[in-house]
C-alpha cells in the first residue's frame, strides 16, 4: 500500500515515504525520546511491569462484568469465554511484544504504527486508542463509584441520587464519585511516575489478595448442581433480528439472534474481553523501562498469564457458588458471598474492589497521557502538550487536560454505555498492530528485535482474524458509534494533524523539496 509512495529516507528527517503513508523511522522514534525537554524518566524494571500490567488488567472486568455476562450470555461457560478472550489477547500479545521491543518509545500501538504503516494509520490508531484508554478509565471509574457507593451506604452515608447515575430519573445524573476519583488520580500522575508506581504496587497487592480470597473462600461454597448445564441451551433474544443491540456477526451471517449456547460463549467473550484490557499498556511504558528489549515481553506475558489463571478460577467459583441466573449484575462477587450468608467476606471484597479499581483507572489514564504525549511530540496534536514538567519530569499539560475530560465522561456516562466502545477500540488496535508486525518485517527486516513473533505472517494473520471475530460479536450500535468516532478523527487529522506533522515539516526541510513532496500523497 505504501510501497508506491515511498521515497528514499532523508538523513535529516527520519521520515520514510510521503504524504499519508510517510513513516517515522525507528531510529527517529528512539532519538525523539532523548530530547531533554521531551524525554520521560527511565525507571521501571520487569517486575514493575508485571505489577503494572496486573494493576491495570484486574478490574471492573472480573469484579463487575463477570456476573452480567454469566447471567445474560454464557452461564457457567463464562469460564470458557475468558479462555477465548485470553487466546485472542495472547495472539495480540505476541505481536505487541515484537513491536514494543523493536520500537521502545512512548505511545504503544500509535508509535508502532507510525514506524510501520505510516502517518495516517498511526493517527487513526492514536485516535482509536482514546476509546480504550480514556473511555476505559472513565468506565472503570464508574465501577469504582458503585463499590464505594455501596460501602458508604453501609456506613449510613448516602450520595444524593442526582450525583449518581440513578439520578437519571431526574433527567440528569452526574456520577460525582467517579469524576472525583479521576481528578484525584490526575493530580498523582502530574506529581510523577515513581510515586504512581509505588501506589500502584500497594493497590495491586490488596486487589490480588481479594481475588485469591474469593477463589479460596468461595471454593468451600461450590455446589456441583450449579454447573449443570455448564453451557445453557440457546435462547432467542427479546430484541429480535433488527435491533441495534444484535451482534453484527448474527446480522451478517443470518444467525437467529440468541443468548447462551455456543454462540453465547463468543458473545460473552467479546464482552469479558474488557477484563483483559491493559496488558498492551505495559508496552506503552516502553520509554520509561530501564531495559525494554528484555523486560517488555516478560512484562506483557507475565501479566497476561497471571490474569488468565485468576479469571478462570474466579468465574468457576462464582458460578459454582450461585446459580448463574441468580447472579447479581452489581458487585456479583460480593453478592455471591452475601447470598451464602457471608456478609463479612462480602464487605471485605467490596473494599478490596474499591481499592483495586483505583489502580486500573490510574494506569489507563497514564497510558492515555503517554499516547497523547507521543502524538503531540510528533505535531499531530499541538506540540505544547508534550512539554514535560521541569521538576516532576511528567507531561503535565496533557495529563491535566485529559484528566478533566475523562472526569466529565465518567460523570455523565454509565459503565454499560461505555464498555462495548472500549472493547471495539482496543480490538481494532490489536488488529492494526498485528498487520504492522508483518509490514515492518518486510520494510525493516534488519532491525534488531529482542522478541520475535513466531510464525510470521501466519500468526499475525490469525491474530487479525481472531480480533475481528470478537469485534463482530459486538452490537450494531457499537459499530455505528465506532464509525462516527473514527470519522471525527479523520476530520481532525485533515484540518490539523496533516498540516502540523513534525515529520512532514522536517521532511520538507530535510529534502528541500517544499511541501509538495511531504504532503503530495495527501492530496
Ligand atoms: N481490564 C480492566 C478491567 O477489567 C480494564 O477493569
Amino acid at each position: 500500500m505504501s510501497g508506491t509512495q515511498r521515497r528514499p529516507e532523508s538523513p535529516d528527517s527520519g521520515a520514510r515515504g510521503g504524504g499519508w503513508f510517510r513513516t517515522k523511522s525507528v531510529e527517529q522514534s528512539i532519538q525523539d525520546t532523548e530530547e531533554p525537554e521531551h524525554a520521560l524518566k527511565k525507571s521501571l524494571s520487569a517486575f514493575d511491569l508485571v505489577v503494572y500490567g496486573v494493576g491495570v488488567i484486574v478490574g471492573t472486568g472480573i469484579f463487575v462484568v463477570t456476573g452480567t455476562v454469566a447471567k445474560d450470555y454464557a452461564g457457567p461457560a463464562v469460564a470458557i469465554s475468558f479462555i477465548v478472550a485470553a487466546l485472542v489477547c495472547g495472539l495480540a500479545a505476541l505481536c505487541y511484544a515484537e513491536f514494543a521491543s523493536t520500537v521502545p518509545v512512548a505511545g504503544s500501538a500509535y508509535t508502532f504504527s507510525y514506524a510501520s504503516l505510516g502517518e495516517l494509520p498511526a493517527w487513526i490508531i492514536g485516535w482509536d486508542l482514546v476509546l480504550e484508554l480514556a473511555l476505559g478509565a472513565a468506565t472503570v471509574a464508574g465501577g469504582w463509584s458503585q463499590y464505594v457507593g455501596t460501602l458508604l451506604d453501609n456506613l449510613g452515608l448516602t450520595v444524593p441520587e442526582v450525583l449518581t447515575h440513578s439520578g437519571d430519573g431526574f433527567g440528569f445524573g452526574f456520577d460525582i464519585l467517579a469524576a472525583a476519583l479521576v481528578l484525584a488520580i490526575t493530580a498523582v500522575l502530574v506529581v510523577g511516575m515513581k510515586l504512581s508506581a509505588r501506589i500502584t504496587s500497594a493497590v495491586v497487592a490488596v486487589k490480588i489478595t481479594v481475588v485469591l480470597l474469593v477463589i479460596i473462600a468461595g471454593a468451600f461454597f461450590i455446589v456441583g448442581d450449579n454447573y449443570s448445564p455448564f453451557i445453557p441451551p440457546e435462547q432467542p433474544t427479546e430484541e429480535g433480528t433488527s435491533g441495534l443491540l444484535t451482534p453484527l456477526s448474527q446480522l451478517i451471517f443470518g444467525f437467529t439472534p440468541s443468548h447462551f449456547g455456543v454462540m453465547g460463549i463468543f458473545s460473552a467473550a467479546a464482552v469479558v474481553f474488557f477484563a483483559f484490557i491493559g496488558f498492551d499498556i505495559v508496552a506503552t511504558a516502553a520509554e520509561e523501562t530501564k531495559n525494554p528489549q528484555r523486560d517488555l515481553p516478560r512484562g506483557i506475558f507475565g501479566s497476561l498469564a497471571v490474569c488468565t489463571l485468576l479469571y478462570v478460577a474466579v468465574s468457576l467459583v462464582v458460578t459454582g457458588m450461585r446459580e448463574y441466573s441468580k447472579l447479581e449484575s452489581d458487585a456479583p462477587l460480593a453478592s455471591a458471598f452475601k447470598a451464602v450468608g457471608q456478609p463479612f467476606f462480602s464487605g471485605l471484597i467490596s473494599f478490596g474492589a474499591a481499592v483495586g479499581l483505583t489502580s486500573v483507572v490510574m494506569i489507563l489514564l497514564l497510558g492515555q497521557t503517554r499516547v497523547f504525549f507521543a502524538m503531540s511530540r510528533d505535531g499531530l496534536l499541538p506540540r505544547s502538550f508534550s512539554r514535560v514538567h521541569t521538576r516532576y519530569g511528567t507531561p503535565y499539560r496533557s495529563t491535566v487536560l485529559l484528566g478533566v475530560l475523562v472526569a466529565l465522561i465518567a460523570g455523565f456516562f454509565t459503565v454499560t454505555e461505555l464498555t462495548e466502545m472500549v472493547n471495539i477500540g482496543t480490538l481494532f488496535a490489536f488488529l492494526v498492530v498485528a498487520l504492522g508486525v508483518i509490514l515492518l518485517r518486510r520494510t525493516r527486516p534488519e532491525l534488531p528485535r529482542a522478541f520475535r513473533t513466531p510464525f510470521v505472517p501466519v500468526l499475525p494473520v490469525v491474530s487479525v482474524l481472531a480480533s475481528l471475530w470478537l469485534m463482530l460479536n459486538l452490537s450494531v450500535e457499537t459499530w455505528l458509534r465506532f464509525a462516527v468516532w473514527m470519522a471525527l478523527g479523520m476530520v481532525i487529522y485533515a484540518v490539523y494533524g496533516r498540516r502540523h506533522s513534525r515529520l512532514r515539516l522536517m521532511g520538507d526541510v530535510g529534502s528541500g523539496s517544499g511541501s509538495g513532496s511531504g504532503g503530495g500523497g495527501a492530496r
